[in-house]
């Protein structure tokens, strides 16, 4: 694999990061994952849009124009001979040579690392046409979500969480309301209305909700943004979650009940295939 650090494009094996580098020291990087079908950039204009958006939350410089990112996204799709898969983009404040909780000056130049993942037959992802489970656990991560840092961990631990319980995923609670998936917007339907958490500071912005909500509305489907129950997931006729690596997945299972029949339902489906032709 071809990856790219700081302007070179190396084999994987060659690429290096400083051990003193603040994405690893201090999680204090950012990144995003942009879908690639049929050897296409799926939405990279807003995930550009919402990384400059990190960056200027966190006070960290941008590395290189949007437009010298998307020149290396394309690049990495052509050395990679990459047709299905994602492209991982990580942005962090650099290495200032030792670790220190104050931010460097702006001599520090941040690291970019950009990586590609094949993933044949990501569009045609046979969990979509089962659906997955989600368990609830309690949401304690810190309070800007809609800032994509790196710091992972509570969302894998409720992935490990998950999988322990027999499921695939969990849905994240605070204050009695799921906020969203260990990494994904959560969705339900109820009488024909798709139903999502508003945006604020509580959730990431996801790229693909945007979209999403979009198709649907074009689509004339009511829409309400407003946060939903993990009570109101189990009596929903349908749920769903939405990513850039998952697109639409429906999910059948929630804390053990099942949703609606157990089974996808039409709304979830017809929003994927929307989707999945729009973006193409
Ligand atoms: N995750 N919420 C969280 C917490 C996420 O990590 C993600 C994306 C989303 C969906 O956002 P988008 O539609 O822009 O992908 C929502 C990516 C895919 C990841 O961490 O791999």
């Amino acid at each position: 694999r071809i990856v790219h650090v700081n302007g070179d494009y190396l084999p994987e094996e060659d690429a290096k990061v400083s051990i003193f580098d603040r994405g690893f020291l201090m999680s204090d990087a950012v990144y995003e994952v942009t879908s690639v079908l049929g050897g296409k950039l799926i939405d990279f204009a807003g995930h550009a849009t919402r990384l400059a958006r990190s960056l200027r939350e966190l006070d960290m410089a941008a590395p290189c124009s949007e437009d010298e990112l998307l020149a290396i996204h394309r690049e990495l799709i052509a050395r990679n001979d990459l047709d299905e898969g994602l492209i991982y983009l990580q942005v962090s404040r650099g290495n200032p040579g030792d670790r220190d909780f104050a931010f460097p000056g702006p001599e520090v130049k941040p690291t970019l690392v950009l990586f590609t993942q094949a993933k044949p037959g990501l569009a045609d992802n046979p969990a979509a046409k089962v659906g997955i489970k989600v368990i609830s656990i309690d949401d304690i991560r810190w309070g800007r979500r809609d800032i994509k840092t790196v710091q992972l961990l509570y969302p894998s631990m409720g992935k490990m969480m998950a999988k322990k319980a027999g499921a695939d995923d969990a849905w994240l609670v605070e204050d009695g309301f799921v906020t969203e998936g260990t990494s994904n917007n959560a969705y339900i339907v109820k009488g024909g209305r798709i139903i999502t958490r508003n945006l604020g500071t509580d959730i990431l912005h996801g790229i693909t909700r945007a979209a999403v909500l979009r198709f649907a509305r074009e689509a004339q489907m009511e829409v309400e943004e407003r946060p939903f129950t993990i009570e109101e997931a189990k009596a929903a006729d349908e749920a769903f979650f939405t990513s850039a690596s998952a697109f639409v997945m429906p999910v059948v299972e929630v804390d053990g009940a099942k949703v609606g029949a157990g089974t996808p339902g039409p709304v979830a489906a017809r929003l994927r295939e929307i989707y999945l032709d729009e973006s193409r």
